[in-house]
């Protein structure tokens, strides 16, 4: 199988390269080349900025396209520019209209769509564009909707924060959010990549939601001690008090992740998935991620350091909303 990768130099499109490459398919990877595509691929420079961009991978059929792209009209242009016989596109949660309600499922109402993504705020809505155009296209496609992507080359941190956390301590608990019992799943990068490569293979047509089991992030935290072999517990800290430390939800720079702190996202992470599971998406146990992202956030910090914008608390951060939360009385 000829399988063209519209991306492949970031964590999800290399895990596709690399998952297809071990099935003896080949593997072509078209973008920048801001990092390295998986050696055994043909890497194809171009820039789908530009207008012509896609030309250099133009003038084959391709048996499947996999295109990774968060911009409408990067996926325009493709649809427009190539011919395969099947299209896969990596799409997001992030399409769906509302999260007040538990389940979102495919035929759940999505966001207006947007021509242009020139706001990060408004993924959700450029996704919906990209669907779209993908949709119409000539050949069959599957559109997945992904949840939160977890595991090794997680570069937010948000599934590697706990567990590295929990294994480095500033004290005798670990700050957290008082929601223990807020949703929380994720799909592990490997599992989501096997699944891509397979429909592919097997030109599956459909609109397919994407995530791992649904628990809590009571659960989550457990897990995350467990994986590091701590004995820190959580010190559950209520949001005004988190609010009033500057600590943000869900990601970025002084940030505690796996948390919204909106009810009208509060289910986010209750994607139903009947149709991928029955589709043949498998996803392993929580706990197996959880210890993969901790061996990678091991592996980058040693190499890099814990960059100050992943997801997560800085150990002074830590010490500071600690001390905000216990003299405050806040904690539990
Ligand atoms: N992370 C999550 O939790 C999450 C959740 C739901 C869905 N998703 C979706 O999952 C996918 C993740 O993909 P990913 O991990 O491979 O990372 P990504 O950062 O989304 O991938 C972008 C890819 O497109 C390439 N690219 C960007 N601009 C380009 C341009 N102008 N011309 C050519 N290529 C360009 C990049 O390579 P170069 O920079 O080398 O060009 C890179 O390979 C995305 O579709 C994302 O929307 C992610």
């Amino acid at each position: 199988m000829n399988l063209l990768i519209l991306g492949g130099t970031a964590v999800l499109g290399r895990a596709v390269a690399t998952h297809a490459l071990a099935r003896g398919y080949a593997v072509t990877c078209a973008a920048r080349g801001s990092a390295p595509a998986p050696a055994g691929c043909t890497f194809v420079p171009v820039d789908r900025d530009d207008v012509d961009g896609l030309a250099p991978v133009a003038d084959r059929r391709w048996d499947a396209v996999v295109d990774l792209s968060r911009d409408p009209r990067h996926v325009a242009r493709a649809v427009n520019d190539l011919d395969p016989a099947h299209w896969v596109l990596v799409s997001t949660a992030n399409v769906y209209a509302r999260f007040d309600s538990p389940e979102q499922a495919e035929a759940s109402p999505t966001l207006a769509p947007l021509e242009h993504l020139d706001d990060a705020a408004d993924y959700g809505r450029a996704k919906v564009t990209c669907e779209a155009s993908v949709r119409g296209a000539r050949a069959s496609s599957t559109v997945i909707r992904s949840g939160l992507i977890g595991g090794p080359g997680d570069t937010t941190g948000r599934s590697g924060y706990y567990p590295w956390r929990f294994a480095h301590p500033t004290g005798a608990d670990v700050v957290v959010p008082d929601a223990p019992d807020m949703p929380v799943a994720m799909i592990d990068v490997d599992d989501l990549a096997t699944w891509i490569v397979d429909v592919a293979q097997r030109r599956l047509h459909g609109v397919y939601n994407a995530t791992g089991t649904t628990t809590t992030l009571r659960e989550a935290l457990r897990i995350s001690a467990e994986a590091a072999r701590s004995a820190a517990t959580p010190l559950w800290v209520d949001p005004l008090t988190l609010a009033e430390a500057g600590v943000a939800p869900w990601m970025g720079e002084a940030s505690l992740p796996l948390w919204i702190d909106d009810p009208t996202w509060r289910w986010f992470a209750t994607l139903n998935t009947t149709a991928a599971r029955a589709a043949g998406l498998a996803t392993r146990p929580l706990s197996a991620t959880i210890a993969r992202a901790l061996a990678y956030e091991r592996s980058r910090a040693v190499l890099h350091g814990r960059s100050p914008d992943r997801a997560g608390l800085s150990d002074d951060d830590e010490r500071r909303v600690r001390a905000l939360a216990l003299g405050g009385a806040r904690g539990r």
